[in-house]
């Protein structure tokens, strides 16, 4: 393989932190460690399994796919858990010389192993490099939506929570 994918290790923490924080720059560099310190960890906060995998290069770490399982996906068969890509970048300096692919690539070889059929993923509508990557690797748009939300209570342990 030209560029070695593997999954990721408690060790990768804090060369993979920073590439989770350019992609999704909403949280914190602290947040990330956090969270990512959970899936190095094989405890992730979701309830299905999900791992990172990185792509090595020299001195260090050009790109990760976070991947996992999720019980259902836009698309997808409903009868049966498929794979979900849950954030996939490449370092700019290494795009387009098939890092992507190769991340991708083991994505999918994961999910295959956890007996899914189908792999999904999704993108920012405005995105339009990370639509084409994703076509030229084989996925099909299935839909386009505006998500919402709305809190309608507290969680228990919010409810319940005392001073001591
Ligand atoms: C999307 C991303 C991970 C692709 O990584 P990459 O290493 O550049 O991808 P590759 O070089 O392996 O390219 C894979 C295929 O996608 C195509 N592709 C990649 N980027 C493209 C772009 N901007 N425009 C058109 N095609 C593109 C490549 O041509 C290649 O197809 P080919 O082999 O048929 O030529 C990378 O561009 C990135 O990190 N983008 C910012 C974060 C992001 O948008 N992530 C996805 C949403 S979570």
């Amino acid at each position: 393989m030209p560029f070695p994918v593997r999954k990721a290790r408690p060790a990768d923490l804090d060369l993979l932190a920073p590439l989770r924080a350019a992609l999704w720059p909403d949280a914190s560099l602290a947040e990330h460690r956090d969270e990512l310190a959970r899936i190095l960890e094989g405890r992730p906060l979701s309830t299905l399994p999900l791992v990172a995998m990185v792509a090595e290069c020299a001195g260090g770490i050009s790109g990760f796919v976070e991947v996992g399982l999720r019980s259902h996906a836009d698309g997808c068969d409903p009868g049966r858990p498929v794979g979900y890509v849950e954030g996939w970048f490449v370092e700019p300096a290494h795009r387009r010389k098939g890092v992507g692919r190769a991340l991708l690539a083991a994505a999918e070889a994961w999910c295959r192993e956890q007996g899914a059929t189908e792999i999904a993923s999704d993108t920012w509508i405005d995105n339009g490099g990370s639509q084409r990557a994703h076509e030229a690797l084989g996925f099909q748009e299935v839909d386009r939506c505006v998500n919402y939300r709305k809190r309608i209570g507290d969680a228990p342990h919010a409810r319940g929570r005392r001073s001591t």
